[in-house]
């Protein structure tokens, strides 16, 4: 695989400024020095805090949203890709299924934060993911192409230049029930083979990441496909050593 490996972590709503310190802690105690690219996505409010006790690790921070708005004004309790920027982090992820889900994030706002994400200098993970009804009626090719499609249509070629692209199965996150090593693999030729049909080169370099259930156990045979380039990891990142576990089978 010519493409680095990318092992992000996302920790939802949870964590505390204690639990932020002492991965930070950690994980530079482990003196892990991995090739493959690292980061966490925490919580708002632990972002700094992580981003200065990460600070030499080889570990990026991210954020888990932002604001589709790129300009300061009257956005009550939102978070703009400048502001992240500023205080040093380098990813977001945006258009995660349980922000679809739950906070009614359409594809036309996910297009929106991704331009604004990539306006601010950030590298958004871009989360799309079928539900288990979609994968059982056989919609899962249609209704990843349509996510994806609406990205790839709605964002220039240098909005996307360091997009990556996290391929997350609603059925698979938190479930502890991953997607199998083909399914995943199948699904990703897939995802890159649409890229393709516009952009060769971009579907060659873009960074494919597998999400749901990706734990120490099943890291190394979900990565044993040659599409899938790292993984998004939810319940199992929460821990220095799991999370370093996946990312040595990464790499
Ligand atoms: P789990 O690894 O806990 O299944 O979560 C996956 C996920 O949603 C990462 O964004």
């Amino acid at each position: 695989m010519s493409r680095i490996a990318f092992v992000a972590g996302n920790w939802k709503m949870n964590g505390s400024l204690a639990k932020v310190d002492a991965f930070a802690s950690e994980f530079k105690q482990t003196g892990a020095d991995l090739s493959c690219d690292l980061a966490v996505c925490v919580p708002n409010v632990y972002l700094q805090r992580m981003i200065e006790g990460l600070d030499g690790s080889g570990v990026a921070v991210g954020a888990q949203n932002l604001s589709g708005e790129t300009e300061p004004g009257a956005f009550t309790g939102e978070i703009n890709g400048t502001m992240l920027g500023e205080i040093g982090c380098k990813y977001v992820i945006v258009g995660h299924s349980e922000r679809r889900a739950m906070y009614g994030e359409t594809d036309e706002i996910v297009v929106a934060k991704t331009k604004a994400a990539a306006a601010a200098g950030l590298q958004p993970i871009v989360c799309i993911g079928e539900t288990l009804e979609q994968r059982e009626a056989d919609q899962t090719e249609t209704v990843l192409a349509t996510q994806l499609n609406a990205v790839l249509n709605g964002c220039s070629a240098d909005e996307l230049k360091d997009f990556v692209l996290a391929y997350e199965p609603v059925w698979a996150i938190g479930t502890g029930r991953s997607a199998t090593p083909e399914q995943a693999q199948a699904v990703h030729a897939f995802l890159r083979a649409q890229i393709a049909d516009r952009d060769a080169t971009m579907a060659d370099s873009i960074q494919i990441i597998y999400g749901g259930s990706v734990k120490p156990d099943n890291a190394a045979e979900i990565f044993s496909g040659k599409d899938v380039d790292g993984a998004l990891v939810g319940g199992a990142s929460l821990k220095v050593e799991s999370f370093l576990d996946i990312a040595r089978a990464a790499q």
